[in-house]
């Protein structure tokens, strides 16, 4: 009996992926040894810190569709031994997105007994007393959860932060059935009900980001829109939550609880999040609009920088590397930084078009390398903090010349935002760029600021002139062009096993 229950438990693993928990040998710390991605960039749940805050004006309050189940639907509701999850249609979807997105499972984060916070994004270092997580898959692009899950653009969950207060009805619907899924990996049937019903009152305020799944094997796939407000339990319900299940099998002699099954926060990587509401935060930045956005990806797409390259602009072009160099490396090739022009001359203008791959830039990489590498390396992914490099690089090489602020305005800034923006997953935008170089030396910055209004006369000089330079004509024309449809969807994340996932 134990001989056949160990071997099951070992096909288990085998099929599924190494095993992994909150706490212990194979708690957090130590997911990225078997999940690389745990330890790679743009990880989930993150810390909203008011300075990572941008209010985005363009943000729609989020729109659900058919969360109103009938009673005459069954779901599944289980302990997988990390969470309690509950199965859901994929009819339910969320509309208000740029594709559609079907729902999959909910499932929660919570404290203990005798801690009662366990939410895994927070507030300004507040943590909430647990959150739910409403899983939802591109279903647009990808058949199924499992093909999406690896996607760049694969997954939206919805959070939704919990805090003890008034009695729920909603969350009663199938907390009372949590004693027949005492241990891991029971399973029973309910009765289905209204979701929508669980969601926060306030579906226009929220938090967006970029991020990851928060259990491994973290594929940072996910869409994120944490709502700001939160819904409220009785603290029986959350101690019920927090008491009833176990995250060891039946089978087993020693139990082991399930509760404080969050993540801590990670890095915010340079990213952003997107707020659509402004009230009481104050002096809040504001992110770049969708229009501005469109504005550089089509500058860029058309590809008229290359009329730039006979000025010998495209050496200002952030170069692609497979892996960006560590900073050992990356000295080096400063000092010695000799590359042969015409070779990079012709493969830039090869190029035109961005490639639509996960590398990363940077710097003074002496051997060209191929644009598309098809694939997402999480090395020094680190896409900010080489664009950082680069700009500081070319401050170094072209400081107290016009032409160094110039070209970083054209050149530069917008290929940090593109790049940023459709490979890094944050929103940069000019602001943050001048903080960043804030941060360096005065001069530095303050010659930035001067210069950066010296080409602003330049350029209102040459547009009243504009006939004399058909070139900057060029640049600024093709409306026509758009985003290819799949400019973005190249990025797939390596998937070296099968492995089970949750959140
Ligand atoms: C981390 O996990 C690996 C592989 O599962 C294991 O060999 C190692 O002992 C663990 N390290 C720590 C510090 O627990
Ligand atoms: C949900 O649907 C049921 C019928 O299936 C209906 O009685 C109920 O009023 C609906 N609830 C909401 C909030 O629309
Ligand atoms: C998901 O879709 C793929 C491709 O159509 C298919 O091979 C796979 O079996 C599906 N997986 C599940 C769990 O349905
Ligand atoms: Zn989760």
């Amino acid at each position: 009996m134990t001989l056949t229950f160990i071997i099951l438990i070992a096909c288990l693993l085998a099929s599924t992926g190494a095993k992994w928990s909150y706490n212990g040998p194979d708690g957090e710390h130590n997911w990225s040894s078997n999940y690389p991605f745990c330890g790679g960039a743009f990880q989930s749940p993150i810390d909203f810190q008011t300075h990572l805050l941008r209010y985005d004006s363009n943000l729609p309050p989020i729109q659900v569709q058919n969360y109103n189940l009938s009673t005459n639907e069954q779901l599944t509701l289980s302990n997988n031994g990390h969470s309690v999850q509950l199965s859901l249609p994929s009819h339910m979807y969320i509309s208000s997105l740029p594709y559609k997105y079907s729902a999959a499972q909910l499932h929660f984060h919570w404290g203990s007994s005798n801690q009662l916070t366990g939410s895994e994004h927070t507030v300004n270092g507040k943590q909430f007393a647990g959150e739910m997580h409403v899983v939802h898959f591109n279903s647009d692009k990808y058949p199924n959860i499992s093909m999406a899950v690896d996607k760049h653009d694969g997954l939206a969950v919805l959070g939704v932060f919990i805090a003890i207060g008034e009695f729920n009805p909603a969350f009663e619907k199938f907390f009372k059935y949590l004693n027949g899924i005492k241990y891991r990996d029971q399973k029973i049937q309910v009765p289905a009900f209204n979701i929508h019903a669980l969601l926060p009152s306030h579906l226009d305020e929220y938090y967006r980001y970029d991020g990851s799944l928060t259990t491994p094997p973290c594929y940072p796939s996910v869409l994120w829109t944490v709502f700001r407000r939160p819904v409220t339990i009785s603290q029986k319900q959350f101690l019920a939550l927090a008491t009833a299940l176990y995250a060891s099998y039946a089978q087993e002699s020693a139990t082991v609880p399930l509760h404080g099954n969050y993540r801590k926060p990670q890095l915010a990587d340079n990213r952003v999040v997107l707020v659509s509401f402004k009230d009481g935060l104050h002096g809040i930045l504001s992110a770049a609009s969708p229009f501005q956005r469109k504005q550089v990806i089509q500058k860029l797409l058309v590809g008229d920088l290359a009329d730039l390259a006979d000025e010998g602009l495209y050496q200002l072009l952030p170069k692609l590397s497979p892996q960006s160099g560590n900073d050992k490396k990356l000295k080096k090739t400063k000092k010695q930084e000799h590359w042969s022009q015409a070779t990079q001359k012709q493969q830039w203008l090869k190029n035109k078009v961005p490639s639509n791959s996960g590398y990363s830039l940077s710097v003074g990489k002496n051997t060209p390398t191929p644009w598309n590498m098809g694939t997402f390396d999480t090395g020094k992914e680190m896409c900010f903090v080489s664009l950082e490099e680069n700009v500081m690089h070319q401050l170094e090489r072209y400081h107290a010349k016009g032409l160094m602020v110039e070209t970083l305005k054209e050149v530069v800034f917008p290929e940090l935002n593109l790049r940023s923006y459709l490979h890094c997953r944050s929103d940069l935008d000019l602001q943050t760029i001048r903080k960043l170089i804030q941060g360096r030396s005065r001069d530095e910055a303050t010659e930035l600021e001067q210069s950066l209004a010296e080409a602003m006369l330049k350029k209102m000089r040459r547009q009243i002139n504009q006939h004399k330079y058909p070139k900057m004509e060029a640049t600024i024309g093709h409306p026509q062009a758009t985003v290819p449809k799949d400019f973005n969807s190249a990025l797939t994340y390596n998937r070296p096993q099968r492995v089970e996932w949750e959140d």
